[in-house]
């Protein structure tokens, strides 16, 4: 039984002992066998360094940087780390560029999205273009600030949209156009120099999403890598986003959102004196924010080094390369897209194995990939984000890889439940009552219960069953299945 408040306090020694078997059942954070959600650059003592950071910063209140300026200083010299990499900064085409220290990749999208509708407050319906291939949180932003959302379809040859049909999306109501450098689904990157010269030419703002593989790609361009034109550099980038906690290896919480200059980020602040209290000024959607994840990040940059960055991406390289070769030596697999960045996109050609039971036999072997549902004409695909730690580890991949294409083909793909179908067929959102998502979710095997054993996860071992049937049903109703099925798990505890 986890309680959170005991009747009596518990000693320490025992509550480590008891995050130590709660966090058995995670999946491995660190080792190279974990290809999503995690970073992993396997720097011997880089965790213990990075971790003292955060424990020495964790009570800092970045509500206020004149209160704590160990904060200011620190937060400071990562956007100018960043805004350096990525193409600005003194004597280069963007000198003024300035920027943010957000909580992760969304809060920047958001801030993103932000300053740009309130730099127009004179548009009544702000609207946001954005490649279909663009993150979720661009969609989450558009919601959040009521912004609406035109998705600009991509060749399922290339993963990349036209030119011209992103020239066509902008309107007068067009407050942003974004791009990504790379996309997280398939690590391709937008063509951001014809869109932004696009977006210039309409007099709209444009963000190039560099979240996820943003840190990276100068580095792989250096070991010459065919990188294109992505960044600050390009004339009509207005902002760029980078997550440090992907591929600049910080602990999770932090990500820097650049503006070209000051002007273009004043509308990203919010500030509110009408109240009795301080005045709030906030540059970011938090307001009270833990300093850890800032000391964390500044000691991990300047332990590892510009040098040390450019041989992890050295490393991501070669796992990539390898793991794209082990893909493409498997009769049934194709890759989705050639590699050009941090990201290996394969998918299951007609005569090849069902890519979600492929999925689970991997998580067998102890490879865990991310599922991705088929979507406008794309096909499902397995995702692999490659750290630095998967290089060492690419020799072990190919033969598993192929005893599980073996196992996935004797299988077979799996038969949804003849109850299953007809009730997923025949449902739409509205129709969802809390008892058929129950009768749902127990026919999947979901929603078993965390607390009462803690060493299995709340989901079945095999998700086969599951992704099958989201990747048969519309859009709509795989959101609403899926937020139901997290309402389930997300129960309180007694
Ligand atoms: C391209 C891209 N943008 C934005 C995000 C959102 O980042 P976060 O999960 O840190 O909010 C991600 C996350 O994977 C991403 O890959």
């Amino acid at each position: 039984m986890v309680e959170a408040l005991p009747a009596k306090g518990v000693p320490a020694d025992q509550i480590l002992a008891e995050l130590g078997d709660l966090r058995a059942a995670d999946l491995p954070t660190h080792g190279g066998r974990l290809f999503a959600y995690v970073y992993d650059p396997a720097i011997p003592g880089l965790d213990e360094l990075a971790t003292t950071a955060y424990a020495r910063s964790a009570h800092v209140n970045g509500l206020d940087p004149t209160a704590f300026p160990s904060l200011l200083t620190m937060e400071n010299a990562l956007v100018g780390a960043a805004a350096r990499l990525l193409g600005g900064g003194p004597g280069t085409a963007a000198p003024d560029v300035v920027g943010s220290v957000t909580g992760g990749g969304t809060e920047s999208l958001i801030l993103a999205v932000k300053a740009a509708r309130d730099a127009r407050p004179e548009v009544t319906r702000p609207r946001l273009v954005v490649p279909a291939t663009g993150h979720a949180a661009f969609a989450k932003a558009a919601h959040y600030l009521g912004v609406a959302l035109d998705q600009v379809p991509v060749s399922a040859e290339t993963l990349r949209p036209s030119v011209d049909d992103v020239r066509a999306a902008i309107g007068p109501e067009t407050v942003l156009v974004a791009c990504s450098a790379p996309s997280y689904a398939h690590g391709v990157v937008d063509p951001v120099a014809q869109i932004a010269e696009v977006a210039a030419s309409a007099g709209v703002r444009c963000h190039v999403d560099a979240c996820f593989g943003g840190w990276t790609l100068p580095y792989l361009r250096r070991l010459g890598v065919p990188v294109p034109p992505f960044d600050l550099t390009v004339p009509g980038v207005t902002s760029i986003s980078v997550d440090l906690h992907k591929y600049a290896y910080t602990p999770k919480g932090v990500s820097v959102l650049l503006h070209r200059d000051a002007d273009l980020r004043r509308p990203q602040y919010f500030a509110f004196a009408g109240w009795p209290g301080y005045t709030m000024v906030n540059p970011v959607i938090s307001s009270t924010r833990s300093g850890g994840p800032i000391a964390a990040a500044y000691a991990t940059l300047r332990h590892v080094g510009d040098d040390g960055y450019l041989r992890l991406a050295e490393q991501v390289l070669a796992g990539v390369r390898g793991l794209a070769a082990a893909v493409s030596e498997v009769d049934g697999l194709r890759l989705l897209a050639e590699p050009e960045s941090t990201v290996v996109c394969f998918t299951s050609t007609g005569s090849g194995p069902d890519l979600f039971v492929l999925a689970d036999e991997l998580a067998v072997r102890g490879w865990h990939c991310q599922p991705q549902l088929s979507y406008a004409g794309l096909p499902a695909s397995i995702h692999l984000s490659v750290a630095a730690a998967v290089a060492p580890r690419v020799a072990e991949f190919g033969p598993d890889l192929r005893d599980a294409v073996e196992a996935a083909r004797l299988a077979g793909p799996v038969r949804l439940p003849a109850e299953v179908l007809a009730l997923a067929g025949a449902l739409t959102p509205e129709l969802l009552t809390p008892e058929l998502v129950a009768n749902l979710a127990a026919g999947l095997g979901l929603g078993a219960d965390p607390a009462a054993d803690s060493s299995a996860g709340p989901l079945p071992a095999r998700m086969a069953l599951v992704n099958t049937l989201l990747d048969a049903v519309p859009l709509a109703l795989r959101e609403r299945l899926l937020g139901e099925f997290l309402g389930l798990l997300q129960r309180p505890t007694y």
